[in-house]
C-alpha cells in the first residue's frame, strides 16, 4: 500500500453502474480522504445517491475498483461496509415508524439482540444526544415525529455505529437553518475525530461553509473534484449544469391592490396540533410567506386550512364564503391545494407510472362520462414534466426508479395538476436541484400573476423573503407579527423569531 493510498478512506476507480439498459454511472473516479468533509453535488438524477449506495454496499458496481482504507473490496454489502466502518444516511429515510426514537437509533446493533439493555441504551442515547444537541425524546414513537426530527434520528443512528466514514445523502433537506447549523457542528466534530464525511446536498451554502473538497457530478460522471476554497457557488453551479446559471430569485409580480378582498381567510384557528388562534388573509395574486422556527405552527396552519387536521375553533373563508367542513377532498374541489412537507408519505404510488401519479387525485377533472380522457391526461402530465424538468422525461416512466429529486418533482406535479386558485406550498423546493428550484419559483410567480393566492412555507428564510409580497411571523401556534420582505434582512427576521419564541416560552411558563 502506498503512503498516499493510506490517506484514503475510500477510493473508487473507473466505477460504472447500469440499471437495465440505462447506464447511470460512467467511469467514476472518486477519492475520499481520511478526515475530510467531501461534498458531492449535482442535478437531480446526476448519480449522487447511486454513488453513495455503491460505497455503502447497497448496490454492486458493474465495473471498476473500490478500495476502503487502502484495501480492495469484493462482494461488498451494507453489512461488510458497516464492519469496515462505513455507514450511510439515506435520502429516503429508513426509520421504522412503529419503534421509538432510541429503538430506531440502536436498531440492529448488538446490544439489542435478545432483549434490550435499557440502562446502557438510555445512557448511550444521552451521550449521543448531548453530542448532537437535537433534544429528541428517546421514548417517542418515530411515526409521530415531523420529518426534520426523523432525519435527526437517522443522523444519530449513523453516529451510534461509530462509523469512520459516514455517507450523508441530503441529511439537511428538511432541517431549519438552526438545525442544519447543529448538524454542521456534528460533522465538524466527526472530522476532528479523524472520520470522513461524504456530504450529498443541494445546499451550496452548506458546501461552501462546511466542506473541504467538493465533487461535482453531471449525467452519471464526475465533472471535477476540487478544494472548496478554489470554488464559488457560481463556479459549482456552472459545473453542475454545464453552463452559467442564474441563482437569484425571479421577480415576483407587483403587490396586488390592497383593496381586493381576500381569496383565503383564516380566523382564530385552533387545533389539537397546537394552533392557538391563527388568523391570516391572502388576496388574489398575493404570495404570502409563513415565517417561523420549526414547531411554530407553519405546517399545522397549512394542514388545518386544507382540512388535513380538524379545527377545534375558528373559521376559514374561501372567496368570502365560509368554508364550513374543510377536508382534503372538499378543498381540492374548491381549488384549494396543499403541497405537503412530507410529500413522500402523503404521496407517491411507487407501483405506478409517472402520469398516474400526477393525475390520480384529479381523475374527475379529466374524465367524461367516467372515462378518463387519456390524451388530455397525457398532455397535462407532459406539460408538468416539462414545467418541473422531470428526468427521465417520460409520462410512462416507472416512478420507483426515479432519483429522489425527480420523485419530488412528480409529486409537485400531482398537487398542481388541477391548476388551483389557492395554493399552499410547504417546503416546495426541498430536495430538488437548482434548475428545478428556479422552475418552481417561476411557477409560483406564474400562478400568482394569474390571480391565485399563494401561501408559502420554507425553512430557508432567503426563499420566503425572496419570493413573498408579505410574511406572517409565527411562533407558538400564533401569528405574532408581519414582515415586509423588501424591508427586512434574514438576520432581522431571525432575531425577531428568536425573541418571539422566547417570549412565547415565558408566557407558557407563567401560565
Ligand atoms: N434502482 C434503480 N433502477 C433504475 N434506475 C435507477 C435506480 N436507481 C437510480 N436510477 C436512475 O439512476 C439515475 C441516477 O439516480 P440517483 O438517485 O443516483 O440520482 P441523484 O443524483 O441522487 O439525484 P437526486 O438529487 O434527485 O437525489 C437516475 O436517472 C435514476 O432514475
Ligand atoms: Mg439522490
Amino acid at each position: 500500500m502506498s503512503a498516499e493510498a493510506a490517506q484514503l478512506a475510500v477510493r473508487l476507480a473507473g466505477v460504472g453502474k447500469s440499471f437495465g439498459s440505462t447506464q447511470v454511472l460512467r467511469d467514476i473516479d472518486l477519492e475520499i480522504r481520511i478526515g475530510e468533509i467531501h461534498a458531492i453535488v449535482g442535478e437531480n438524477g446526476a448519480g449522487k445517491s447511486t454513488t453513495g449506495k455503491i460505497i455503502g454496499g447497497y448496490y454492486a458496481a458493474d465495473s471498476g475498483r473500490i478500495e476502503v482504507f487502502g484495501a480492495p473490496v469484493e462482494n461488498w454489502t451494507p453489512r461488510r461496509a458497516l464492519a469496515s466502518g462505513i455507514a450511510m444516511i439515506h435520502q429516503e429515510l429508513q426509520v421504522v415508524p412503529e419503534l421509538s426514537v432510541a429503538e430506531n437509533v440502536f436498531l440492529g446493533m448488538e446490544e439489542n439482540v435478545g432483549g434490550v439493555l435499557r440502562g446502557t441504551e438510555v445512557r448511550r442515547f444521552r451521550e449521543l444526544d448531548q453530542r448532537c444537541g437535537f433534544g429528541l425524546d428517546p421514548d417517542q414513537k418515530v411515526g409521530a415525529l415531523r420529518i426534520a426530527d426523523r432525519q435527526k434520528v437517522e443522523i444519530m443512528r449513523a453516529i451510534a455505529r461509530d462509523a469512520r466514514v459516514i455517507i450523508m445523502d441530503e441529511p439537511a433537506s428538511s432541517l431549519t437553518a438552526d438545525e442544519a447549523e447543529r448538524l454542521h457542528q456534528v460533522i465538524a466534530w466527526l472530522k476532528r475525530g479523524g472520520n470522513a464525511v461524504i456530504y450529498v446536498t443541494h445546499f451550496l451554502d452548506h458546501v461552501m461553509a462546511t466542506a473541504d473538497r467538493v465533487t461535482v457530478m453531471r449525467d452519471g460522471a464526475v465533472v471535477r473534484t476540487a478544494e472548496v476554497a478554489d470554488e464559488t457557488k457560481e463556479s459549482i453551479v456552472e459545473a453542475m449544469l454545464g453552463e452559467p446559471a442564474d441563482v437569484a430569485f425571479p421577480a415576483i409580480p407587483p403587490v396586488p391592490d390592497a383593496g381586493l378582498p381576500p381569496l383565503l381567510e383564516a380566523r382564530g384557528l385552533v387545533t389539537a396540533t397546537g394552533l392557538d388562534g391563527v388568523s391570516l388573509a391572502v388576496r388574489p395574486g398575493e404570495i404570502v410567506g409563513l415565517v417561523g422556527l420549526v414547531g411554530s405552527g407553519r405546517s399545522e396552519t397549512a394542514r388545518a386550512i386544507f382540512g388535513a387536521d380538524p379545527l377545534l375553533a375558528g373559521e376559514i373563508r374561501v372567496a368570502g364564503e365560509v368554508y364550513a367542513h374543510p377536508t382534503p377532498n372538499n378543498s381540492v374541489a374548491r381549488g384549494l391545494v396543499l403541497v405537503p412537507e412530507d410529500r413522500r408519505k402523503l404521496g407517491l404510488v411507487l407501483t405506478q407510472r409517472v402520469r398516474a401519479n400526477m393525475s390520480l387525485p384529479h381523475l374527475r377533472l379529466i374524465s367524461r362520462w367516467s372515462v378518463v380522457d387519456e390524451s388530455k391526461d397525457r398532455d397535462r402530465a407532459r406539460e408538468l414534466i416539462d414545467h418541473f424538468d422531470v428526468n427521465p422525461r417520460s409520462v410512462d416512466g416507472d416512478i420507483a426508479y426515479y432519483s429522489g429529486g425527480n420523485q419530488q418533482k412528480v409529486l409537485l406535479g400531482k398537487w398542481v395538476y388541477a391548476k388551483p386558485r389557492i395554493m399552499i406550498l410547504d417546503e416546495p423546493s426541498r430536495g430538488v436541484d437548482i434548475g428545478a428550484r428556479r422552475r418552481i419559483h417561476d411557477f409560483i410567480v406564474e400562478m400568482a400573476a394569474g390571480g391565485a393566492a399563494v401561501l408559502l412555507i420554507s425553512s430557508e428564510l432567503e426563499e420566503v423573503l425572496g419570493m413573498s409580497h408579505r410574511g406572517y411571523l409565527m411562533s407558538g401556534g400564533r401569528v405574532v407579527g408581519e414582515v415586509d420582505p423588501r424591508a427586512s434582512s434574514v438576520g432581522d427576521v431571525l432575531r425577531t423569531l428568536f425573541q418571539a419564541s422566547e417570549a412565547a416560552r415565558m408566557t407558557r411558563a407563567a401560565s
